[in-house]
């Protein structure tokens, strides 16, 4: 059985899909480029195609199934980026390999106790070798409340790794969770902005969640508020953001998403002027810590999406129930 692999990365993916090929008894072909016109010829041979979140049109999907394609797996939770009525009208099945949450909910935790302890300016100030206090006292995160937003697979863990640290814990999601409440309270949105010291997001980005953090939510929050975004960067009204952080009002920021990341986060664009202000305004603040969206990236994660991808297609092939198909 040969499997094509597109967007394989040398650096952190081949040593797994090699691995996983050997026990699984699969050959591979790979490639380091996302799958157009130009290398689908590389999908001859292949009943199963494994992708990354680049798009998959109705052309691409035509001539993968003209090449015998039956299987498209991709390595991420999301698949919104392959013509699911394309593949289905031509016979091409669908899967995709969902990872762990305890590498964002980490993250989030990571970003939080940076925010609330300064973390990035006292780097900053250690590799200047300027060792003073002033301007650097931290805060108790027993003493604080946070409050999480959305309390599904990542808010729930993050609930659970945040429950040796003491803080009062608040939480708001459409549906509640019986197990979330042995740790938080469930509480209006209302409730969130009054009493948190800390919101830390974990929605899905929806019509409903959009700009959820606004100039109305802000003004309602606490002084001082800290705001860690792991979640989606249009969760977040950027100049409202900035407003907030240059008056005050909120006192710190962990960003792992922003608007408008598209086509800058995974690329070197070191010597290029980019045309998102927000993001280079935010970088240059003190106080707010941006990294570019990277929660999810651990081995585990590399791993489990490698080793899946290529499960779910010997499932698919051997005609075995299969968890990671989803059309
Ligand atoms: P999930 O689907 O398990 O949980 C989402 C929760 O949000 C659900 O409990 C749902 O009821 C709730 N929710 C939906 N709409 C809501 C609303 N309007 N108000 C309140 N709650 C609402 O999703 P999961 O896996 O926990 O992911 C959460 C977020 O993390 C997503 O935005 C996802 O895109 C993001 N994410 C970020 C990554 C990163 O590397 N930074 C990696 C993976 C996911």
């Amino acid at each position: 059985m040969q499997v094509t692999v597109y967007s394989c990365r040398d650096f952190d993916e081949k040593v797994y899909f090699e691995k996983y090929a050997k026990e699984l008894g699969i050959t591979l072909v790979t490639c380091p480029d996302k799958p157009g016109m130009e290398n689908i010829k590389l999908a001859e041979g292949s009943e199963c195609v494994d992708i990354l979140t680049t798009p998959l049109t109705r052309e691409l999907v035509e001539a993968l199934a003209a090449h015998g394609v039956r299987y498209i797996t991709t390595r991420t939770i999301g698949y919104d980026h392959i013509d699911l009525e394309a593949c289905k009208e031509f016979g091409i099945a669908v899967g995709n390999a969902p990872y762990g949450p305890n590498g964002v909910a980490d993250y989030a935790v990571m970003l939080l106790l940076m925010s609330i302890r300064k973390a990035g300016q006292i780097m900053q100030r250690s590799n200047i070798q300027d060792y003073t206090l002033k301007g650097l006292l931290g805060r108790e995160l027993k003493d604080m409340t946070v409050g999480i937003i959305g309390t599904g697979r990542i808010g729930k863990t993050v609930i659970q790794n945040l429950s040796g640290f003491g803080c009062k814990m608040i939480a708001y999601d459409k549906y509640e969770n019986e197990d979330v409440k042995k740790y938080a309270t469930y509480v209006s949105l209302e409730e969130i902005w009054e009493q948190a010291d800390v919101i830390t997001l974990h929605t899905p980005q929806t019509e409903e969640t959009y700009h959820l953090i606004n100039r109305d939510t802000i003004a309602k929050m606490k002084d001082g508020v800290i705001l860690i975004n792991t979640a989606r960067g249009p969760l977040v009204e950027a100049d409202a953001l900035l407003e907030a952080l240059e008056s005050g009002k909120i006192g710190a920021a962990g960003l792992d998403v922003v608007e408008n990341e598209f086509e800058l986060y995974y690329y070197d664009r070191k010597n290029d002027v980019l045309n998102n202000r927000e993001l280079a305004l935010l970088r240059s603040y003190p106080n707010v810590v941006v990294t570019h969206h990277m929660a999810f990236y651990t081995d585990n994660y590399v791993e489990t999406v490698v080793a899946d991808s290529l499960k779910s297609c010997v499932c698919f092939m051997q005609g075995q129930d299969n968890p990671w198909q989803v059309s």
